[in-house]
């Protein structure tokens, strides 16, 4: 009997020399077993089932130092834990007695056709993941037919994210309110030059970064270089140097989705940034909701996408029933690339059929016809579920 129990005990012990067991921070359990697994280590794609499961892989192979740049939020993260939790607080409606045989993902983007209404949202340093850097984002979303839109601060410039994607291929730009306006002029130009079709013009962290106490353990915060005194005048002023669309990024109150509806905007991107600027921002959801009872002409007026915390098809089947007319992934897509293009298209192909099978079993055969009779009203609000 002793022995035995010296025996088991012996071969727990001999297992767990090898065994990587990683804190999954109250995320989704997947079934993910990272056992065999080798700290530092890429597992193989084949153990990968979805988003979490690449986070985890992420958390696995890259330095202390990257993971908590691409995984922290600002200051207590409730921002950040609010836009992973807010989907649950959301009921969809299924409807049957609907042909669902023939589905639709397909939409228009400021007029552009996308295969899928999700894109790759603008996200710093990609390179820090693998060494393709952006380059494998542009070509995964390519050939996916879906939108990318580069960050300003990614480790590729902007002519070799251009070149890196497919012949033909539509993607928009990220840029920020530089101090410096020559900079400023410079890339928006540039960014005309190498092809881009439009500017996401982010708006939520002028002049200063929010303040992510993980990841500064690792990097001393820097001056950002965004302009501080970004006022509506500078604003106009900003529109006068692009021919390009250009969308307001980072909207987080109704009142500024309507002013930049009265502006003339053709779109805006309602998003806290992931959770990395004002910690206690609202989510996406709350936020379309509250559009949706002060000023639901802007969804008449104007496309509105939408981002934070999506890691399911359910997340993004929501914030289109909200109102978004495309939905935005932040983090996923750079944890994916660890394995490079290979692991962004993955990523591209699980997502998709997340949404695909949920339109299926809620009774919506194409992506353009949800509206809000596929959400509960009365828990599509925090207040309203609590
Ligand atoms: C590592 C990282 C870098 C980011 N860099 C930028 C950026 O350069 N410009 C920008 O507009 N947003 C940036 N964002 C915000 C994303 O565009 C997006 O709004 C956010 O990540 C969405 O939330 P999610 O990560 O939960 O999907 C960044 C986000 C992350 C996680
Ligand atoms: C771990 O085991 C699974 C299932 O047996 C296998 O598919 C995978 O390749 C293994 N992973 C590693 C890193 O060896
Ligand atoms: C976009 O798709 C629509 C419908 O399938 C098609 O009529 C249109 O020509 C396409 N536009 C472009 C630019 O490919
Ligand atoms: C401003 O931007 C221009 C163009 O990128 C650059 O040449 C110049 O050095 C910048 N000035 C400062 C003070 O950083
Ligand atoms: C923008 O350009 C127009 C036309 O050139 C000009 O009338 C207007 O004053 C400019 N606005 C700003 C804020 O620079
Ligand atoms: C990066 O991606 C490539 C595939 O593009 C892959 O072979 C490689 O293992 C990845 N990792 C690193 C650290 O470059
Ligand atoms: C929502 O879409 C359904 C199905 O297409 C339609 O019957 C319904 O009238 C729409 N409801 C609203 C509130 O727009």
């Amino acid at each position: 009997m002793l022995s035995l129990f010296l025996f088991s005990f012996l071969c727990a012990s001999w297992h767990n020399v090898f065994a990587v067991t990683l804190d999954t921070e109250g995320l989704p359990d997947t079934g993910l077993d990272t056992s065999n697994w080798t700290a530092g280590v890429l597992p193989p794609l084949e153990d990968i089932w979805d988003l979490n499961d690449m986070q985890m892989a992420a958390k696995n192979v890259l330095s202390g130092k990257y993971y908590a740049s691409y995984r922290t939020g600002a200051l207590n993260e409730y921002t950040y834990q609010a836009n992973l939790g807010i989907y649950s607080k959301v009921r969809l409606n299924g409807f049957g007695f609907r042909d669902v045989s023939n589905l639709q993902t397909s939409t228009t983007i400021l007029g552009y056709n996308f295969s899928q209404p999700f894109f790759i949202a603008p996200a710093a340093d990609a390179g820090h993941a693998n060494k393709s850097a952006e380059a494998s984002l542009a070509s995964a979303a390519g050939k996916a037919g879906i939108l990318y839109v580069p960050s300003i601060s990614s480790t590729l410039s902007i002519e070799k994210i251009a070149k890196a994607g497919l012949e033909g291929q539509v993607m928009f730009h990220q840029e920020y309110i530089w101090a410096n306006t020559s900079r400023v002029i410079d890339e928006l130009d540039r960014i005309k030059a190498a092809g881009f079709k439009a500017i996401f013009l982010t708006v939520d962290n002028t002049g200063i970064n929010g303040i992510r106490t993980r990841a500064m353990r690792y990097t001393a915060s820097e001056d950002t270089g965004h302009a501080a005194n970004f006022d509506l005048n500078s604003l106009a002023a900003f529109r006068n140097l692009t021919t390009l669309p250009i969308v307001p990024k980072g909207i987080k109150t109704w009142q500024d989705a309507l002013t930049c509806l009265h502006l003339g905007f053709p779109a805006i991107y309602v998003s806290n940034h992931g959770g990395r600027v004002l910690d206690g921002a609202p989510t996406s959801v709350e936020v379309l909701m509250d559009i949706r009872k002060n000023a639901p002409e802007v969804f008449s007026g104007m496309e509105v996408y939408a981002d934070g915390g999506v890691r399911r098809g359910t997340d993004a089947l929501i914030l289109l029933a909200l109102g978004a007319r495309a939905v935005g992934l932040g983090r996923p897509p750079m944890f994916a690339n660890i394995w490079g293009e290979a692991g962004v298209s993955r990523l591209i192909e699980l997502f998709g059929q997340e949404m695909a099978t949920s339109m299926q079993l809620m009774g919506v055969s194409d992506v353009t016809q949800l509206n809000t009779s596929y959400v509960r009203p009365k828990c599509s609000s925090y207040a309203g579920c609590d």
